[in-house]
């Protein structure tokens, strides 16, 4: 199956995600399957929470932390900037506290427990969590294209939204045990319980907004996840490893992108010897995937003779991607 047919053949896979180690070309395929979809006249957001900046670098245009920035019609691509939702977080806690307890300023003990826990990587976890959220359940557009940081924390992401849930789960479960004894007890003594009935609220807000997004993640109908891989033994295991892993979290694995493929026409050439030998040893690692992986590989694609960044190198690779001819 062609990587296009993927597309054509499941409409309703909106929500893609790249995956893979590090440096093999996660970026790069978002963004040439965000440019491709656009191109096919579909509304695409392509986002990232790296705070490298990446999709910034490929599209050669500072997008960090500016919103859905419009880089050609109906692609727009979203760098999240962690730090700055943290920082938010905490404005909105100062400014909770000064209105509920009539403050003018937030006495020194409490702001120093604010830096503190907002130090914490737990918070900027969370901020980086409800970014992601925020994004998918707004639902805008034809395709979400999710450029994953490296693989172990794409599975973080993936045991959190679990974690979450069940942490929730729970805490609702209490919480509406609470609520019944509450009523009891107000109806005895007349009393006010509608600031509970507000913490009971939130959390069913903040529940269904997590039950949304790792409902989208998991689910086979609206989600298509791709391996990215080059063609290295240790990648190969690597990747093996990890598709089990994903399989453990229900995440629908669409099929396996391999990239870096060396062109083997160049053996015929007046080659140095250092690419003979990669190219043979490409060979060795192509074999083992096609053994292995074969008919779930969705698409081949060679190592360019240059990084790939800017619009006409992402459009090239774009055309050998989904073999196709672009504008
Ligand atoms: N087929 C290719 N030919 C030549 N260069 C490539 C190819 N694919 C990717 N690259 C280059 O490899 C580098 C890494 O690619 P990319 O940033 O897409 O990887 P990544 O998987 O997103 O990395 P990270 O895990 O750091 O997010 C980039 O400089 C990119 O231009
Ligand atoms: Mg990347």
């Amino acid at each position: 199956m062609l990587l296009s047919d993927i597309f054509e053949k499941y409409p309703d896979r909106q929500y893609l995600m790249f995956g893979g180690k590090g440096g093999l070309g996660k970026t790069t395929f978002s963004a040439a399957t965000a440019y491709y979809l656009a191109k096919k006249g579909k509304r695409v957001l392509v986002f990232s929470v790296d705070p490298q900046a990446s999709l910034s670098d490929i599209f050669e245009k500072d997008i960090f932390g500016q919103g859905n920035v419009e880089i050609i019609p109906n692609l727009f691509a979203c760098e999240v900037d962690a730090d700055q939702r943290v920082k938010n977080y905490q404005d909105e806690i100062r400014q909770k506290i000064i209105d509920m307890y009539g403050m003018k300023k937030i006495p020194e003990e409490i702001e120093s427990y604010i830096q503190a826990s907002s130090a914490e990587p737990a918070m900027e976890e969370s901020a980086i969590f409800d970014a992601v959220v925020d994004i998918v359940v707004k639902g805008d557009f034809d395709y979400y294209i999710y450029d994953l940081v490296p693989l172990g924390h794409a599975l973080y992401y993936l045991s959190m939204a679990s974690i979450y849930d069940a942490w929730l789960e729970k805490i609702t479960g209490l919480r509406e045990q609470m609520r019944e004894y509450d009523k009891a007890i107000a109806a005895m003594t007349r009393e006010d319980d509608t600031a509970q009935d507000e913490i009971y609220n939130e959390l069913m807000y903040i529940k269904n907004r997590i039950g949304a997004s790792s409902k989208i993640m998991t689910d086979t109908k609206k989600t298509a996840f791709f391996f990215v891989l080059t063609p290295e033994e240790m990648i190969i295991a690597d990747t093996e490893n990890a598709a089990k892993l994903f399989a453990k979290y229900d995440v629908p694995l669409a099929g396996y992108l391999v990239n870096r493929v060396i062109d083997r026409a160049l053996l015929k050439e007046n080659i140095p010897p250092y690419l003979k030998n990669r190219i043979a040893m490409q060979a060795g690692a192509l074999d083992t995937i096609n053994k292995r992986l074969g008919s779930s590989v969705l698409s081949w694609v060679p190592e360019f003779d240059s990084e790939i960044k800017g619009l006409k190198s992402i459009r090239d690779l774009a055309e050998v991607m989904f073999e196709e001819k672009l504008s």
